[in-house]
């Protein structure tokens, strides 16, 4: 059964293996959270864990950042990809990373794995912090993750605006229901 759960060192043996597949497949979209992840080393999980935590919390944030929950999606005991959600928007935000982002283990792409995280991502981001729209956003050559936010949207609501100019490239921007239709 596919699932989220807060990071926890139950599922990291599967993780090590992730981050050993991340970095033999860097993708210019690798996001932040997995970047902080595969900086990690084998024996400072718990530094790692403890960051996790605090950020979640809104402890010590680095100046302009706004709370983060950073999720794993499981299946079968298996890492397969993190997820993360902003509980509000700032004004960098808006332009450019929106409420979530994700990022799946290479080996596990197109699947379809990105878009059932996602709908399980927005009924978390409704449920455990009261987000009704979670806005997405994507570079404007990442084609996948625009497929899979589009493809989300067109099945739970929402709505494509315009594109956002920021840091010399353009984002594509989607508002997505964090419930089903
Ligand atoms: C973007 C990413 C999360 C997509 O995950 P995924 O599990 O492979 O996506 P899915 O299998 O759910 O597919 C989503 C859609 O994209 C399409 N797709 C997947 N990989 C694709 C590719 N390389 N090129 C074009 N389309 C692709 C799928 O066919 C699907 O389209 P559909 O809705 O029309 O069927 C994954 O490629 C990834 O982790 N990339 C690196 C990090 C990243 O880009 N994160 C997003 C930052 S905004």
């Amino acid at each position: 059964m596919l699932k989220l759960v807060l990071p926890t060192p139950q599922y990291l043996d599967s993780v090590i293996t992730a981050i050993a597949e991340y970095k033999a497949h860097p993708s210019p979209f690798d996001i932040h959270c997995i970047n902080k992840m595969i900086d990690t080393q084998k024996d400072n999980f718990k530094t790692y864990f403890q960051d996790i935590e605090n950020k979640r919390q809104g402890i010590d944030l680095p100046e302009g950042h706004v709370p983060n929950t950073t999720l794993w999606l499981i299946e079968n005991e298996k890492y397969i990809g993190s997820f993360d959600i902003r509980h509000k928007l700032n004004d960098y935000l808006i332009k450019n990373g929106g409420h979530i982002a994700y990022q799946i283990i290479p080996s596990e792409r197109k699947k379809g794995y990105v878009k059932a995280g996602l709908k399980l991502t927005l009924d978390y981001a409704r449920k455990n912090l009261n987000i009704e729209k979670a806005l997405l956003t994507c570079n404007y050559d990442n084609t996948a993750s625009y497929k899979a936010m589009i493809s989300v949207m067109q099945e739970w609501g929402g709505e494509e605006i315009s594109p956002s100019f920021i840091d010399g490239h353009q984002e594509h921007r989607v508002w997505i229901n964090t419930q089903p239709k």
